[in-house]
């Protein structure tokens, strides 16, 4: 129907006739000259209609209102000295409408496509409308376009495209399953896959060597600001590999991929042990497009007259006092909001939060009293203050205070506005440990299925290391992996110390331990999550905005209404009744 993209229109086709289709973004009546902003996936054109020219024409523009749908035939002329519009690309130009043809119309939008501020339910309700705007276009495309590079970069490495199962049994990532129940098996339920975790190792042991595959994965979970229930992930894993062999093909993977979308990362990552993270910047996901690592002044907190302090600081295994410098802090920030931080801190269990401010003559504070000189200036050299800092303290038990004060750290940038924006900087986390106790139980901080480095002293199981590293961009954690375990003997050790029966490890994973017995070679490999690769890419803090149809924060679908009841008819089928729940 059209012979250019609104958006193709350029001074190139000056005095040739055009058709472009579209939606009218904006109709302007100028005392009769009707002037009309058409807009296709790319962006907008403006035609114009003079009564005097084309009373035809102008009399089917009268009747156009906005998001009427239009086949517009005309001519390309220049806008004419002064009427150019430099925000466009087409803005050099216009087309004289020769015919125009209103092919739909619309009913008045519910909310307006270029307010960036509508209510976040009117826009899901409405998200088709949404996606019209050049905005979500430009999103989708880069979404695409990063797909085909993800894909063509593990096609060139061999690796092999291959779909597994929606309809499969529980996978052990740790949120709660979607199910969905059986028609012909009356009371049993499949479970939807929170990643393709078991299929992707029984692959390996098939001999597949290099698999991946763009696969939706769904978890029940608390949703947040980069997590949605139903998420697409890059999954990749291979065969006698160690984890540099992995590394590098996470690395060429994301190079290539960003590069396919115009940013320029490198073709290597740094590398920190998630003790250092978690030691120096209170997180497993540090955002390093800043300093300000935290040091530890335990051994000078231990002179302290203040018993409270030098009680902590005797018990260093269970403890901690850190130091977290705050670059020209006094000079940013009032007395009050200094005051303000403390009760930032509180709401992440801290009992307080100490602070130092650096003046000409010395450290200031009301903490200052419980220090001799000497220890007050070993403060000043180890956070290496200079005139016009601030050094905030938070002391207590280990995990409360990396906790809080890496919390803390990431607000002070935010309040000082210190992060830059545009920049990509890529972190891997290695040395993970094996496991973590929630609420008294040992659980894989990974998944169980994740090599220990070694299991010959299992004294404390928090202290053992795994081969797992994540991949941080930008303090979000873009992606995880590990070298599997291959061996039957060390998987049983490990559910073992997990506290998993053998019974309970046969119910649930029976089909990997098999599996295992059959001559299953090394093998490792990682996930990336590709919604929250598109989100950094585009630059933008919801991942909303990277999901066609995405779900709300109570994990509803506005736009379809699920999830929704069923028929009397289909739950009889499945044999279900619905338990009223008390009010
Ligand atoms: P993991 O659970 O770390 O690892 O997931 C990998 C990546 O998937 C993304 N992700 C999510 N994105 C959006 N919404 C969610 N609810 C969500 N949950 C996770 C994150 C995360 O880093 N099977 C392992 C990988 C492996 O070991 O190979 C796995 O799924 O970006």
């Amino acid at each position: 129907m059209r012979t250019h993209y609104c958006t193709d229109v350029t001074e190139t086709n000056i005095g040739e006739t055009v058709t472009v289709a579209g939606w009218v973004n904006s109709r302007r009546d100028h005392g009769g000259l009707i002037f009309i902003d058409l807009r296709d996936k790319g962006g907008l054109v403006q035609l114009v209609c003079d009564p005097a020219d084309n009373k035809e024409a102008w009399e089917v523009a009268e009747k156009v209102r906005d998001e009427f749908v239009l086949i517009a035939t005309g001519k390309v002329r220049a806008r004419g000295e002064g009427l150019e519009n430099p925000n466009l690309v087409t803005g050099k130009i216009e087309i004289v409408l020769e015919n125009l043809v209103i092919e739909n119309r619309s009913k008045p939008m519910p909310f307006d496509l270029n307010d960036e501020k509508v209510n976040e339910e009117i826009k899901l309700r409405n998200r088709f409308l949404e996606l019209r705007s050049t905005k979500s276009y430009e999103i989708f495309k880069l979404r695409s376009t990063a797909n085909i590079a993800v894909r063509n970069c593990l096609n060139e490495m061999d690796f092999l495209d291959v779909e597994t199962p929606i309809l499969t049994k529980s996978t052990p990532e740790g949120a709660r399953d979607y199910l969905v129940p059986s028609r012909v098996h009356h009371g049993e339920f499949y479970a939807l896959p929170q990643s393709p975790q078991l299929f992707k190792q029984l692959l390996m042991v098939s001999g597949f060597d290099k698999y991946f595959q763009i696969a939706k994965c769904f978890r029940d979970e608390d949703l947040r600001a980069d997590r949605q229930p139903e998420f697409t992930q890059i999954d990749v894993e291979m065969s006698f590999c160690t984890q540099e062999d992995v590394i590098k093909v996470a690395e060429k993977l994301i190079h290539d991929t960003f590069k396919a979308c115009g940013k320029d990362v490198p073709t290597t990552f740094p590398r920190m042990t998630y003790k250092d993270a978690m030691e120096k910047y209170g997180s497993d996901k540090p955002d390093m497009r800043f300093g300000m690592a935290m040091v530890d002044v335990d051994d000078i907190f231990i002179n302290s007259t203040n018993e409270i302090f030098s009680n902590i600081a005797a018990n260093s295994t269970k403890n901690r006092i850190k130091a977290l410098k705050c670059p020209n802090g006094d000079n940013i920030f009032s007395k009050r909001q200094m005051k303000g931080f403390e009760d930032y801190v509180r709401k992440f269990g801290a009992s307080g939060l100490g602070y130092f401010q650096m003046k000409e003559d010395g450290l200031k504070g009301p903490l200052t009293k419980f220090f001799s000189e000497a220890d007050l200036e070993e403060i000043v050299k180890r956070t290496k203050l200079e005139v016009g800092d601030v050094v905030f303290f938070g002391a207590g038990d280990k995990k409360t205070v990396l906790d809080y004060m890496g919390r803390f750290r990431l607000f002070l940038a935010e309040q000082m506005d210190i992060i830059p924006a545009d920049a990509f900087e890529f972190l891997w986390v290695v040395d993970f440990p094996m496991f973590e106790t929630v609420d008294g139980r040992t659980k894989a901080l990974h998944h169980p299925f994740t090599m220990p480095k070694s299991l010959d002293d299992i004294s404390d199981l928090e202290d053992i290391e795994s081969i797992a590293y994540d991949i941080v961009l930008n303090g979000t954690e873009l992606g995880g992996g590990s070298i599997r375990i291959h061996k039957q003997e060390i998987q049983d050790k490990v559910f073992k110390l997990m506290g998993i029966s053998d019974e309970e490890a046969r119910e649930k994973f029976g089909f990997l331990l098999d599996a295992l017995e059959f001559g299953a070679p090394p093998h490792g490999g990682f996930a990336l999550g590709f919604d929250r690769m598109i989100m950094l890419l585009a630059g933008t803090d919801s991942i909303r905005d990277v999901i066609a149809f995405p779900k709300t924060q109570k994990a509803q679908c506005l736009l379809t209404q699920a999830p929704s009841a069923v028929d009397e008819e289909q739950l009889k089928e499945l044999a279900l009744r619905i338990r009223k729940t008390e009010a």
